[in-house]
């Protein structure tokens, strides 16, 4: 097997014991994915005999499908693709039993390795099937979209909608590397990347201040994927996320904080039906209300809204909550949220630019008085 090693390289480490594995950043680092998952599984003596059973969309597998195949049997695996349909309305337990159709029908064994390459969609839905397949396989997330390489490939939440909700069933269940190829988003609209780059921002203001700064300093060349700092911020937000998840993985405190912005975000999907915003745009409309919200609670200053609404108008995104929105809906929504208790919906607050504390209960006024700002932005 040959290897191209790219001296940019970017790895962190997810410290899960056991557990742990490496994300490695690096452009076209697709190209060497078979080396890499066969150094990941400690395989370094040839892989011959295992199945490495790739999970991917029709769209993405014409793209990029042909060079992770040609790479995984270069390191010696035998390979399958299992495709799946694209979108948030195929997150589905059908989406999971047509994987396993497959692995059953290719009498796959416990030494198969799943690749999920794609967006959060498809790493969510074979990361549940690679979970629960024969009791658990191996699993490599080689996510495509900016949303992916930062947030959900990271972290071991996998999972599918069920009725109305959202990620209603699913597992924690690590994989065991992620190779992130930065080059793969060239192929993606902007308005995905830009909604990929909401989580970045978010990154930015919950943990890291210098990150925010840059990040505002280079939005443009990031977006159009020309800034050579691009590598770095999504190495640097898995960093982020690696060291929260690290000391709570299964989401029963810290980990929260990675979902400032979500509180009123999930609520403005929820009521546009995930027809009008993309969950980025949703988030940055939710990272204002939870500034806003701050500022009412004398928590966040207002130099915080102010740095964070300018960045986010100048990489393009709404800041303004549109008047047809209903503020008591949204509220409705917030109380129906899992982490909403008696005294209002629980949000995670900025105290600076670079920090972020979870677990405040808001009450309904102040929310309406931060919504009805927002609205006249
Ligand atoms: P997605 O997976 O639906 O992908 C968006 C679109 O981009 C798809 O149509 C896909 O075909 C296309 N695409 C993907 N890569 C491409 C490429 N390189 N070039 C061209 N087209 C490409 O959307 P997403 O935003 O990546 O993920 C959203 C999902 O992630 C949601 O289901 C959400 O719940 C989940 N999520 C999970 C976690 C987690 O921790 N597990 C965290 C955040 C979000
Ligand atoms: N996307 C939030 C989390 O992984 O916990």
């Amino acid at each position: 097997m040959t290897e191209r090693t790219d001296r940019n390289e970017q790895r962190v480490s997810v410290n899960l014991a056991e557990r742990s594995y490496d994300i490695v950043v690096a452009r076209g680092v697709l190209d060497n994915a078979g080396c890499a998952i066969a150094r990941a599984l400690g395989q370094n003596g040839g892989v011959a005999g295992r199945t490495a059973a790739i999970v991917v969309n029709p769209k993405v597998d014409r793209i990029y499908g042909p060079r992770l195949v040609s790479s995984l049997k270069g390191a010696g695996f035998s390979v399958i693709t299992i495709p799946v349909a694209a979108g948030e309305s195929y997150k589905t337990l059908r989406a999971v039993e047509r994987i396993f159709e497959q692995l059953y029908r290719h009498a796959v064994d416990r030494k198969t390795v799943i690749v999920a390459l794609g967006g959060g969609v498809i790493g969510d839905v074979a990361g549940y099937a690679a979970a629960s397949y024969q009791r658990g396989l191996d699993f490599v997330q080689i996510p495509t979209t900016l949303l992916a390489q930062v947030d959900s490939s990271v972290g071991g939440k996998t999972g599918v909608n069920f009725g109305s909700a959202k990620n209603l069933i699913g597992a924690f269940y690590q994989p065991r590397l992620v190779l992130v190829d930065p080059d793969t988003l060239k192929t993606l609209s902007l308005r995905e990347r830009r909604s990929g780059m909401a989580e970045v921002i978010k990154y930015g203001v919950i943990a890291d201040a210098s990150l925010f700064s840059r990040i505002s300093d280079e939005i443009a060349g990031l977006l159009d994927l020309k800034s050579s700092f691009l590598e770095e911020a999504i190495a640097r937000s898995c960093r982020i996320k690696a060291g929260v998840v690290a000391s709570d993985e299964r989401d029963m405190g810290l980990r929260a904080i990675l979902n400032f912005g979500h509180t009123v975000g999930h609520a403005l999907e929820s009521v546009t039906n995930y027809r009008t915003y993309r969950h980025g745009e949703a988030i940055a409309l939710g990272m204002v209300s939870a500034s806003l919200i701050g500022e009412e609670m004398g928590i966040t200053p207002p130099a915080v809204t102010r740095a964070l609404t300018d960045l986010l108008v100048r990489a393009g995104f709404a800041v303004k909550l549109d008047a047809s929105l209903g503020i008591q809906q949204i509220i409705s929504l917030l109380s129906l949220d899992k982490k909403s208790v008696a005294g209002g919906a629980r949000f995670v607050l900025a105290p600076n630019l670079g920090s972020a504390t979870f677990g405040h209960i808001v009450s309904d006024a102040i929310v309406t008085r931060a919504l009805d700002r927002q609205r006249l932005m």
